[in-house]
């Protein structure tokens, strides 16, 4: 129950409404508007700027003081503490595994690995040259219709099993995305590597040299880009993953929704974007002539990387990614490649130079998390699947709390501008 209220005036009414304001366990306040259709108006927000879509108990943000819990605990304990099944297990089930558990949980996984070999043939449709992000969402889609024992949601064991089959099978479908553009054959998963390092097998590992395994220091890094990427509570993704799922989606298209809306510059692109910038500039001495643009008002251009809408601190998250990304480049011995030279740079002009740091606009997780990708030899495109591939967790957790919440279909209005009621004009009369 709400024990504080807000009254509404409309204008020509006599009437005040009373909208119930309900407190979580952090964050803002929200006011209850649901009443409000009764009173015959609605609210007006485009991009839910200020509209709470659900309650949650998964990832909790609070962007002004550089904090990100997931299921209440620090990113950076979590980062440093534990691996990515780890964080998937405490995503889905709301508390950490015991050792138990834990083992039980990674088998599980791993005995989901492979996926349907009919499913492989689906790889023939796509031209070579597809963007990964397109072969993702096609066969990630394709899945409900290979596994139709898990598409009652109503059944929570459907769901669990979707829920395991979907973490598992992804960085085998993400990993053949590349191998495809690629030309390499595919490579089977390997169930005894951890799930970062199998991950780095099938991207990089070939028939020809079965015993070469993947560097532990690049399997530690992809395991953090995937925990620091596993959940970022109501973002555009995860909401379509939800709206998706509000009308009784299959939770592999709802998820290939999620992969769709994902695939956007302005969501998981960024990374791909920064990239992108860094290899325009190209050298240091480059540097200024871009950093003079980034500050100049009447040019458009912006430092990609920089800034986040919602962290308006160190994104806690970039900071662990800054020491795996250091971490990396010593350990390939890249450091003094001249696109890791212009990153680093800049990383070092923005922390010092006066304009980026009295706006806060601080090294975000994908400049970092792309520096990583690049120097592993990933190419650009893959980057946003890498981030789907993480995310998948997060999807499927939210969707899950959404099935065994009041579910809802979504359903927004409209402040409709368009033309008022007329009546149809023969064509031998129209102009
Ligand atoms: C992420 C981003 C969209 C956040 O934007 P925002 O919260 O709406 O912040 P604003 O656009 O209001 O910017 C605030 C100020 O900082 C400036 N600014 C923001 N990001 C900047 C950047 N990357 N380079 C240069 N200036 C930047 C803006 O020009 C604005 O200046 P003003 O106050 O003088 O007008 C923005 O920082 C950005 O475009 N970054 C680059 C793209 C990127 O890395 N995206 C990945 C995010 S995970």
């Amino acid at each position: 129950m709400a024990d504080k209220v807000a009254k509404l005036q409309i204008p020509h009414s006599s009437d005040t409404i009373e909208l119930p304001i309900y407190s979580g366990t952090a964050g803002q306040d929200v006011i209850d508007i649901q009443a409000l259709g009764k009173h015959g108006v609605f609210t007006y927000d485009p991009g839910f700027m200020s509209t709470a879509s659900c309650k949650s108990k998964i990832t909790y943000i609070d962007g002004d003081q550089g904090i990100l819990l997931y299921r209440g605990y620090p990113i950076e304990q979590l980062a440093e503490k534990s691996d990515f099944l780890e964080v998937a297990y405490l995503l889905l089930n709301g508390e950490l595994p015991n050792a138990k558990q834990k083992a039980d949980f990674d088998e599980r996984i791993m005995n989901h690995t492979l996926i349907h070999d009919q499913l492989v043939r689906f790889f023939q449709g796509f031209r070579r040259d597809a963007h990964p992000m397109a072969i993702l969402c096609g066969v990630t889609g394709a899945l409900s219709a290979f596994y139709h024992d898990s598409l009652d949601i109503n059944n929570p064991q459907h769901r669990e099993i979707a829920s395991l089959r979907l973490i598992a099978k992804m960085p085998t479908i993400a990993a053949m995305c590349y191998r495809y553009n690629m030309g390499f054959p595919f490579m089977y998963p390997r169930n005894s590597m951890s799930y970062a390092e199998n991950f780095l097998h099938m991207m990089f590992g070939m028939p020809t040299t079965p015993d070469k395994t993947p560097d532990p220091v690049l399997v530690r890094a992809m395991d953090r880009i995937l925990t620091l990427h596993a959940d970022h509570e109501q973002n555009a993704s995860t909401s379509t993953v939800r709206l998706a799922g509000s009308s009784g989606a299959n939770p592999f298209a709802c998820i290939a929704a999620g992969i769709a809306s994902l695939w956007g510059p302005a969501h998981g692109g960024a990374n791909e974007a920064c990239l992108n910038m860094l290899m325009e500039i190209g050298t240091e001495d480059r540097i200024p002539e871009f950093i003079a643009r980034a500050k100049d008002k009447n040019d458009s251009f912006r430092l990609m990387g920089f800034g986040h809408r919602v962290y308006k601190n160190f994104d806690p998250r970039a900071k662990i990614m800054r020491e795996s990304a250091h971490e990396v480049l010593a350990a390939l011995g890249c450091a003094d490649e001249p696109l890791m030279k212009v990153a680093m740079r800049l990383e070092k002009i923005a922390l010092e130079d006066e304009y980026f740091v009295s706006k806060k606009l601080y090294p975000n997780v994908d400049f970092y998390s792309g520096i990583i990708l690049k120097a592993m030899g990933i190419p650009t495109s893959m980057f946003t699947v890498i981030f789907a591939l993480a995310r998948t967790v997060g999807w499927i957790s939210q969707w899950n709390e959404m099935i065994g919440d009041e579910q809802r279909i979504g359903r927004p209005r409209q402040l409709y501008i368009g033309a008022a009621q007329r009546d149809l004009v023969p064509m031998d009369k129209r102009a």
